[in-house]
C-alpha cells in the first residue's frame, strides 16, 4: 500500500470513530459536529494510529484513542479561534464554530468534546487509560498546550522582549506537547518501553517545530481559499512568530532542519512500513499547502 492510501485509509478509520453516536442528539452536537466535521488533515489521530502500528500494536485499540485525540485538538482550534484569542473566523474552510454558533456554545463545546474524549479513553481501554490520560494531560496542561496558549498571548505587542528561543519554547508548549501525546499515546498503547516513548516524544518535537514554522509561513504566504482559515492573522494580531523574528527564507530553512532531525529519529523505527510512511508524512507536512 502506498503512503496516499495508506493514509486515506488511516483518516477514514478515524472519521468513522468520529461519528460518536453517543453525542448524536446531546445538546451541543451541532457545534461540536460543526468543528468536527469540518474537514482537518487529521494529522494528530494519524501519528498516534502509526506509532501505534510501529511497535505493533493494533488498530483498533489505538483508534477510540486517536479519534479522543482529534477531539482535545479540535476543542483547542475552536478556543484559538475565538474573539478573545486569535478572532478568527473561518477554519477548517468553514465559519469558526462562534460564528456559526454563538461565543457560549463555542466555549461550551470546546469543553464539553473534551470531557467526552476522556470518556472515550476511559471507556475504550480502561487498563491503560490512567496512564494515558495522566500523560495526555501533563503534555496539554498548562505545562503544555494551555501554557503555551497563554505564552502566545503575552508575546503580542511585546516583540522586544521575545526572541527566537523564547518563540521556539512557546511553540514548544503550544504546538509540539499535543503531537507528542499523539505519537507517546500511540507507543503506550502497543506496550512499548520507556526508549521507544522518549523517541517518539523527541520526534514529535522537532516535527511539531517544523509544523508551527511552517504553519506561520503559510500565514504570510498562502491565501485563505488554500489554507481555510484567515491569512496574515498572526501580523493582524501583532504576534511574535518565528517568521517576524527571522524573515521567511531563514524560518523555512529552520523548518527543514527540524524536519531533518525528525527523520533521523524515525530511524530508530523497527517496523518497516511504519517508518517509510512515518517518513514520508513527516517531509509532506514541510511541504504542505495547508
Ligand atoms: C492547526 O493545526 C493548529 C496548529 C498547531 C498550527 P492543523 O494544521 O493540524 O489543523 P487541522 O487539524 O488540519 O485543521
Ligand atoms: C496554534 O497556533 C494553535 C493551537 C495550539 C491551538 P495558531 O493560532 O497559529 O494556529 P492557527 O493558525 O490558528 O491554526
Ligand atoms: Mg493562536
Ligand atoms: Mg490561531
Ligand atoms: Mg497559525
Amino acid at each position: 500500500m502506498d503512503f496516499t492510501e495508506k493514509y486515506a485509509e488511516y483518516k477514514k478509520a478515524v472519521e468513522d470513530c468520529l461519528k460518536l453516536p453517543e453525542l448524536e442528539n446531546a445538546l451541543l452536537s451541532e457545534p461540536i459536529f460543526h468543528s468536527l466535521n469540518a474537514g482537518g488533515k487529521r494529522v494528530r489521530p494519524i501519528l498516534c494510529l502509526s506509532f501505534c502500528e510501529a511497535y505493533g500494536g493494533e488498530l483498533k485499540k489505538a483508534l477510540p484513542v486517536a479519534a479522543a485525540l482529534e477531539m482535545l485538538h479540535t476543542s483547542t482550534l475552536i478556543q484559538d479561534d475565538l474573539p478573545c484569542m486569535d478572532d478568527d473566523d473561518l477554519r477548517r474552510g468553514k465559519p469558526a464554530c462562534h460564528i456559526a454558533f454563538s461565543e457560549a456554545e463555542a466555549v461550551l463545546a470546546a469543553s464539553a468534546m473534551a470531557y467526552s474524549a476522556f470518556r472515550k479513553i476511559a471507556e475504550a481501554l480502561p487498563q491503560s487509560a490512567s496512564r494515558l490520560i495522566k500523560e495526555i494531560c501533563a503534555y496539554m496542561g498548562v505545562e503544555g498546550v494551555y501554557g503555551g496558549q497563554k505564552l502566545d498571548m503575552r508575546y503580542e505587542r511585546e516583540a522586544e522582549d521575545v526572541d527566537s528561543e523564547k518563540v521556539l519554547q512557546m511553540y514548544r508548549m503550544k504546538t509540539c506537547t499535543l503531537l507528542q501525546a499523539c505519537c507517546v499515546s500511540g507507543c503506550i498503547i502497543a506496550g512499548a518501553d520507556e526508549k521507544a516513548l522518549k523517541n517518539a516524544a523527541e520526534y514529535a518535537y522537532n516535527l511539531g517545530l517544523a509544523f508551527q514554522i511552517t504553519d506561520d509561513i503559510l500565514d504570510e504566504i498562502s491565501s485563505e481559499a488554500v489554507l481555510g482559515k484567515p491569512v496574515n492573522s498572526d501580523a493582524r494580531n501583532k504576534k511574535t512568530t518565528y517568521v517576524s523574528l527571522v524573515g521567511l527564507e531563514k524560518a523555512g530553512r529552520d523548518a527543514e532542519k527540524y524536519t531533518k532531525e525528525a527523520l533521523s529519529l524515525l530511524e530508530n523505527l523497527s517496523v518497516s512500513q511504519s517508518k517509510k510512511f512515518l517518513t514520508e508524512l513527516t517531509k509532506n507536512l514541510l511541504s504542505r499547502e495547508n
